[in-house]
């Protein structure tokens, strides 16, 4: 495979030459996809001015590099193995050029709707191939993916929708997600009566549900496609054109909408997956990520498909019919990769050993984890459970915003290291900083992790709102960017991501903004006052404990506020963001300013009560006390 890392010597060298000769390793690295037209220059612009431009002047479509040139080379590939949600349901292949097909329809389809290069099309579906189809379309004819996870609520989807001012949404009639029917289009209804930009709904049919549609609005996807031309030439873009937009939450306000380019983002997701998973032409990958979070982008919808892999497409959930349903499935399509969550590690390790021990698993040869540290007793149980001590586990960091993955041990070439993402990919220049900005030069070092060079799979902008993204990522440590990780480097150079360190939480590997989840409690009537934190949970790695100061006339009882406030949360959020527990408290520590002692909130939910720092500073020290009973009650 062209230019793909084969040793620890060659990981050396490609890492030096990225950073001591950066255009020429990236013209080396770009020369293998196909362009219209090759770039005037490889990389423009810097993080103080935050006008980063990687192959400007190039015209490529994302979709010829994805499909294209694979169907040229070998129509007959397969390309995706979709497994629908029930097992005794039949499973459906998709060959490159049957994707091809597909893809094309469904251009077609867009274009004919009125969708043209550069509208926002949102879409809010489960994990069947027409996401993927319609993921790839959307690029083919120029247009802006933004993908919403099929679990939030009809709020989030509003809010999501309206940011990018998307003119069409795509749905499912309703998704089957384990013994689950998830009304998606009842949601969609629902979020559309705030959102009057949108002009069609293309529904997909998956259950033959009932549900209504609105004439003139919305559309049977299927009918559309029957019909549909499978001829689609693909739209020219330039370089730095969007190619999708894909929300995340940050500390503080609103989830962002982080925009991704054509060009840079191509060759990141290609070079990572290629370097990182050491996925050979008869190989057979599973990442289980849902396309709605960006390792579903990345590493399904344009990582293998740019590399012309064979790969699963999973409907369902880990635990059902039970939770021998992940192992089934490697044997079944004989998985050679497997990629998950550490969370999904966790929840399956706990259903019992009966579940994995039936499963044979010969067929796997690299494991791979993604989206928050892997704590070590997971990940011996992952390494010897359903690796059976011989397949690398590569351990891989990354963030919506950086695109593609960063730091992380290369399959088989470079040393795996037991919950450790070890070492930085060609073209990433990591630092660690302490909390005045001072970078950490000598081994081993601890602080917060930024990036202080810029590479061509970040996010270019937040949609809409360029100075939010400069306050977000470059001004706490001007010149660089901020992650919101902290990190550990060994006297080796390896790194161990510790977690946030920002206001961020990471439930079950998703996302939640302390902030969000705040402002949905603070509406509730008996709310005075909220503060939440992430804590940590066997399971879901952390949980949201929420504290509150009730209102003197609040006469609901703790378990009733607890369900009323989960209630708020699912229809606002989603079920993602949930509380955990809450404690009612007749006051909250704070600075003699007034802020909330977050820091020390943490602490206590942690239980980690000797830890506390000195309180004695605070306006309300003895509050500290209160809480701390209560916890402990
Ligand atoms: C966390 C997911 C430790 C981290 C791809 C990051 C990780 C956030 C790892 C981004 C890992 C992701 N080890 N922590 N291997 N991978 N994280 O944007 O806190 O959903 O900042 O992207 O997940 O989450 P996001």
């Amino acid at each position: 495979m062209q230019n793909r890392i084969e040793s620890a010597e060659q990981y050396k060298d490609f890492y030096a030459k990225s950073m001591q000769e950066q255009n020429d390793y990236w013209a080396m690295i770009a020369e293998s996809f196909t362009w219209k037209k090759k770039w005037d220059h490889i990389q423009s612009g810097n993080f103080e001015d935050l006008n980063v431009k990687w192959f400007e002047g190039a015209k490529l479509n994302i979709t010829e590099n994805c499909l294209d040139r694979h169907v040229q080379n070998n129509p007959d590939k397969l390309a995706i193995l979709w497994e629908p949600n029930d097992p005794s349901e039949q499973a459906i292949s998709f060959t490159y050029a049957e994707v091809l097909e597909q893809v094309n329809k469904f251009a077609n389809v867009l274009k004919d709707s009125g969708v043209k290069k550069g509208d926002r099309v949102c879409f809010y579906m489960s994990m069947v191939p027409e996401l993927l189809f319609g993921v790839l379309a959307t690029a083919r004819i120029g247009a802006v993916h933004s993908v919403v996870f099929g679990g939030f609520s009809a709020k989030a989807l509003a809010g999501r929708v309206k940011d990018c001012q998307a003119k069409m949404v795509i749905t499912n009639d309703e998704a089957y997600r384990g013994d689950k029917v998830i009304p998606l289009k009842n949601i969609t209804d629902e979020a559309l009566n705030e959102c009057r930009i949108v002009e069609k709904v293309l529904v997909f049919q998956r259950t033959g549900g009932d549900i209504s549609m609105k004439q003139g609005r919305d559309f049977w996807l299927n009918e559309l496609l029957a019909d549909a031309s499978n001829e689609c030439e693909p739209v020219e873009m330039d370089a730095e054109d969007p190619l999708f937009i894909l929300y995340t939450s940050g500390s503080t306000g609103t989830p962002k909408g982080l925009q991704h380019t054509c060009a840079g983002y191509m060759v990141w997701a290609s070079e990572t997956y290629k370097n990182v998973f050491q996925v050979n032409d008869k190989d057979i990958y599973w990442c289980t990520a849902d396309i709605g979070w960006i390792t579903g982008h990345s590493y399904m919808s344009y990582g293998p498909m740019l590399n012309g892999s064979t790969q699963v497409m999973f409907e369902g959930v880990p635990t059902w019919p039970d939770a021998s349903r992940f192992w089934q499935i490697c044997d079944k399509y004989k998985v050679t990769h497997f990629y998950t969550a550490p969370t999904a590690i966790r929840a399956l390790e706990a259903c019992g050993p009966e579940h994995v021990e039936g499963a044979d698993l010969s067929s796997l040869k690299v494991l791979g984890s993604v989206g928050e540290p892997i704590n070590e007793e997971a990940w011996n149980w992952y390494n010897e459970k359903i690796g059976k001590g011989k397949c690398p586990i590569v351990d891989t960091w990354w963030q919506t915003e950086t695109g593609g993955i960063m730091i992380s041990n290369l399959a088989g070439v470079t040393p795996t290291i037991k919950s450790h993402a070890t070492l930085p990919l060609p073209g990433v220049s990591p630092v660690l900083v302490d909390s005045d900005g001072k970078v950490l030069k000598d081994n081993p070092a601890e602080g917060n992790l930024c990036i202080d060079r810029p590479w061509p799979g970040m996010a270019r902008t937040i949609y809409g709102d360029h100075e939010r993204y400069r306050q977000t990522y470059f001004s706490t440590y001007p010149g660089k960017y901020f992650t919101g990780d902290g990190a550990r480097r060994d006297k080796s150079g390896n790194y161990r991501i510790t977690g946030r360190v920002d206001d961020v939480m990471n439930i079950s590997g998703h996302r939640i903004g302390t902030a969000e989840v705040e402002d949905v409690i603070d509406e509730h009537p008996c709310v005075v006052e909220a503060a939440v934190v992430g804590f940590p949970h066997n399971i879901k790695g952390e949980a949201i404990m929420a504290y509150i100061i009730a209102s003197r006339e609040s006469k609901s009882s703790e378990e009733q506020l607890f369900e009323d406030l989960n209630k708020m949360i699912t229809k606002e959020i989603g079920p993602i963001a949930k509380l955990e527990k809450i404690i009612v408290t007749p006051d909250l520590p704070k600075t003699r300013s007034g802020k909330i002692m977050r820091r020390i909130l943490r602490k206590v939910a942690a239980k980690e009560f000797d830890q506390l720092g000195d309180v004695s500073t605070l306006l309300n020290p003895e509050t500290v006390d209160e809480i701390i009973k209560k916890v402990k009650s």
